[in-house]
């Protein structure tokens, strides 16, 4: 059987392939590799990916169906999973290119939901959402029962518009399928447009880093460690259809919002340097704290995070100083 993967090349697909590989499954990747950051840095977990005998890719554009069909056409009668992690992410760059996150979130999980209720040996797609989709809600920890319309960015609203969508789809085909809400997910071989890398990048070169709203935001850091097991552990057990819509959601949090500043320290002892330090007003479309209500999915699943920012950021900046040759 083979496990279909969108956005392999990316920070979080990179991860779930490698976990996938080394569990002995046949993963179809797809990615279109597009610039929104370092190319460069997508092409080498690709070339860590393609040195798996059962690893295959396809360079393509999730939201132009017939090339997903093209692309999937010899595995489709084995493709059991679906991981679908595609998406314009980035909730600032949203304020500026609103139109790719419709192409790529909303169009995308179209063309994914569509392709999947054709998949005849289909048993579950796995697709992210987002913490942003809480927006606005004030009560912290997030829960997955609590209301999300109320969005603060076109990311968040294109996120729910994917859950939506899935839900739709397991109503009426009864694709089964769970949305997983990542909490500011960090680690090797991260993302060069999140804060912790470009403070990273920063520190080491001496510039300064800026932090909005004065520093005084809170962030439920998750390390990839502890998302990769968590996303198999789902994608191993589809939602029963048999009460109902077959489609569920889960927070993928680490359920311990630390601070900005708290955050910032970790890095400085990581790296071994001082951060100089700017302070900016609160940015449009951003949220001050995010807080992840894990307890579904640890009765559900036995989640655990175990990584704190104390483990989790050395990690990082081992394979950043690597890497880069810094
Ligand atoms: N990293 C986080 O903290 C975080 C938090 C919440 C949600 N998410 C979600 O998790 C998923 C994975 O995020 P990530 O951090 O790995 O981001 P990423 O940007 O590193 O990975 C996404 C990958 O998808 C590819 N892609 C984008 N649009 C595409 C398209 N139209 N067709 C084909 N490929 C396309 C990109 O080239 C990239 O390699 C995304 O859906 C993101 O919205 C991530």
């Amino acid at each position: 059987m083979t496990i279909l993967v969108t956005g392999a090349a990316g920070f979080i697909g990179f991860h779930v392939c490698q976990g996938l590989l080394a569990r002995g499954e046949r993963v179809l990747g797809v990615d279109n590799l597009n610039p929104y950051y370092d190319v460069a840095l997508k092409e080498a977990r690709l070339a860590l990916l393609q040195a798996h005998a059962g690893f295959g890719f396809a360079r393509v554009d999730i939201a132009d169906r017939e090339a997903m069909a093209a692309a999937v056409a010899s595995a489709r009668g084995s493709i059991a999973g679906v991981v679908h992690l595609a998406a314009q992410a980035g909730v600032r760059h949203s304020l500026v290119d609103p139109y790719a996150y419709v192409q790529a979130n909303v169009m995308g999980q179209v063309v994914m939901l569509e392709l999947c209720r054709t998949l005849p040996a289909l048993e579950h797609l796995v697709y992210a959402s987002s913490s942003s989709v809480y927006g606005g809600v004030a009560e912290a920890p997030f829960s997955t029962e609590a209301r999300v319309d109320t969005p603060v960015s076109l990311y968040a609203a294109t996120k729910t518009a994917g859950e939506l969508i899935g839900h739709v789809y397991g109503h009426l085909h009864g694709v089964p399928a769970t949305g997983l809400r990542f909490f500011t997910v960090y680690g090797p071989w991260g993302r060069p447009d999140m804060a912790y890398f470009t403070f990273a990048r920063a520190i080491l070169e001496g510039r300064p880093i800026t932090l909005f709203n004065h520093g005084r935001m809170k962030r439920d850091f998750t390390c990839i460690d502890d998302v990769v097991p968590a996303v198999l552990n789902i994608l191993d057990a589809p939602p029963a259809g048999d009460t109902g819509v077959p489609h569920r959601l889960y927070n993928v949090g680490n359920n311990r919002p630390e601070a900005l500043t708290d955050f910032v320290a970790a890095l400085e002892r990581a790296l071994g340097r001082e951060a100089l330090i700017e302070h900016a007003p609160m940015q449009p479309g951003d949220v001050e704290e995010t807080w992840a209500d894990i307890a579904v999915l640890q009765r559900d699943h036995g989640y655990a995070p175990k990584t704190t920012i104390a483990e989790g950021i050395p990690r990082f900046v081992a394979w950043y100083r690597e890497h880069y040759g810094v």
